[in-house]
Order: structure tokens, then sequence, then C-alpha cells
């Protein structure tokens, strides 16, 4: 599928992850909306990146075609609560959360709220059934996210979600971001691509290496 050009994208946070991607879309010549509870605290950013718009979390999520879901885990759900379901209904939202908890990693290993048999998204997905939540961008820092630039070549995407056509036009992003996606199966697999999070932060941890992206070979 290739990607539809200037597509209207909610970003529901206000963090790097959400600058990040934010100005992928519009360096791609898409439109977006940062959607934060404060949009005051993001006049300046707002002033330095061409055509960017701030909003509220339930403006951004009626401005966006799709909305990517960017704030800390454990207020994930109410993040999208404070959207509006209604505005999010029926749309793909490209959820980069991780559901990590408040306290600090031990020897370089960050703590989840959530077990190997339950992930935060399909918590998102129970809670919001007409949404159709796709994981992808969890597994790597902010800075790599749009592009990245590394001698191995394109780094592998995961992503995983129920619905297809959410997934395709997520599978698109991901590819027009200059990564090699890998369709991970349904919401489910979010319980595998969640944890990818703490493996992905280990080396940046313990040896302050943070330049990597994951690559699946064959
Ligand atoms: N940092 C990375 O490199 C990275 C990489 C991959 C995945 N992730 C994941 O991506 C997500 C975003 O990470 P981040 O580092 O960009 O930002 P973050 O600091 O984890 O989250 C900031 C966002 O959370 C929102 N927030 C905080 N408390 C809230 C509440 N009570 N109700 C509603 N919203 C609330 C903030 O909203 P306001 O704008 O209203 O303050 C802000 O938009 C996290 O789940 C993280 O685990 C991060």
């Amino acid at each position: 599928m290739s990607i539809q050009s200037h597509l209207k994208v909610g970003l529901l946070g206000s963090g790097e992850v959400a600058q990040a991607l934010a100005v992928g879309f519009l360096k791609h010549g898409h439109r977006i909306m940062l959607g934060t509870r404060d949009p005051a605290k993001l006049a300046d950013w707002k002033s330095q990146q061409s055509g960017a718009e701030v909003g509220s979390f339930a403006e951004a999520a009626r401005f966006g075609e799709m909305a990517v879901l960017a704030v800390k885990g454990p207020v994930a759900i109410d993040a999208v609560r404070l959207a509006g379901a209604e505005n999010l209904a029926g749309k793909a939202v490209m959820d980069a959360t991780n559901p990590i908890a408040d306290e600090p990693p031990k020897n370089g290993v960050l703590p989840f709220f959530t077990n190997y048999n339950e992930s935060l998204m399909e918590r998102l997905q129970r809670e919001f059934p007409s949404t159709h939540f796709v994981k992808a961008f969890n597994s790597v820092g902010s800075g790599l996210m749009v592009n990245p630039e590394l001698k191995g070549g394109p780094p592998t995407m995961f992503y995983c979600g129920n619905d297809e056509a959410a997934k395709a036009q997520v599978r698109a992003i991901i590819e027009q971001f200059g990564w090699e996606p890998a369709d991970m199966g349904k919401a489910e697999s979010a319980r595998a691509l969640e944890p990818l999070c703490i493996l992905w932060c280990l080396p940046g941890f313990l040896n302050n290496d943070w330049n990597r992206a994951f690559k699946v070979l064959r």
C-alpha cells in the first residue's frame, strides 16, 4: 500500500516521541496536530515547525484521519478518554506507548506494570473497541524513529493489531519513515512487542549506547 499524501494525523502527546514523529510526518508532506493538556507549553516548538498545529487531546483526535498515541504508559487510557472515544472511532491509532511503571530501572531493566499475558495495547483495545490500535515505534528511541541512518541499513519495525486496514496504513508509514515493516499479527502480539523496549534500553542504561535498532536477518 502506498501512503496517502497529505494525511491528517492527530498526535496524542507532546513529549519527545510525539514531537519526533510529528516532525517526520511534516517532512513527508502530511498535516499534523499535537494534542496536549497544555497547548501553551508548545508555543516555542510550534513556532519552529512550519505547518504544525497544537490543540487539546480532543482537538487533535478530531483533526486526525488517523492518530498516534504517545503518552506515558500509566495514563494511556486516561489520555484516550480525554481525546474522546467518539473522535477516534473507526480510525487507526498508531500506539507507541510502553507500560513502563514509575519506579526506576534495576540494573538497567525497566519495570512494567503489565505482565507476560497482557499488554497495554490489549487494555486499550478492550477499553476502546471501536478504535483500531496498531502497536509500532515503541522499541526504538525517538531520535531514530524517522529515517534512521544506521550502518547496517534499514532496521526492522515490528507492528501488530487487530484491524488489517489500520495495519496497512501504519505499515505504509513505517516504510515511509525508512524501516522494514514486520507484521507480528494481532493485538496479543503486543505482549511480545512491548518488552522489546526493555531490551532496546538495556545497552543505553548500562553503557550509554543508544544509537541502535533491531533488524531481523534471514
Ligand atoms: N522516549 C522515547 O524515546 C520512547 C521511545 C519509544 C516509546 N516510548 C513510549 O512513548 C510514550 C511517550 O514517551 P515520551 O518520552 O515522548 O513522553 P512521556 O514523558 O512518557 O509522556 C509525555 C506525555 O504524557 C502525557 N501525560 C502525562 N500525564 C498525563 C495524564 N495524567 N493525563 C493525560 N496525559 C498525560 C503528557 O501530556 P501533556 O502534554 O498534557 O503534558 C505528554 O503528552 C511512552 O509510553 C514511552 O514509553 C518512548
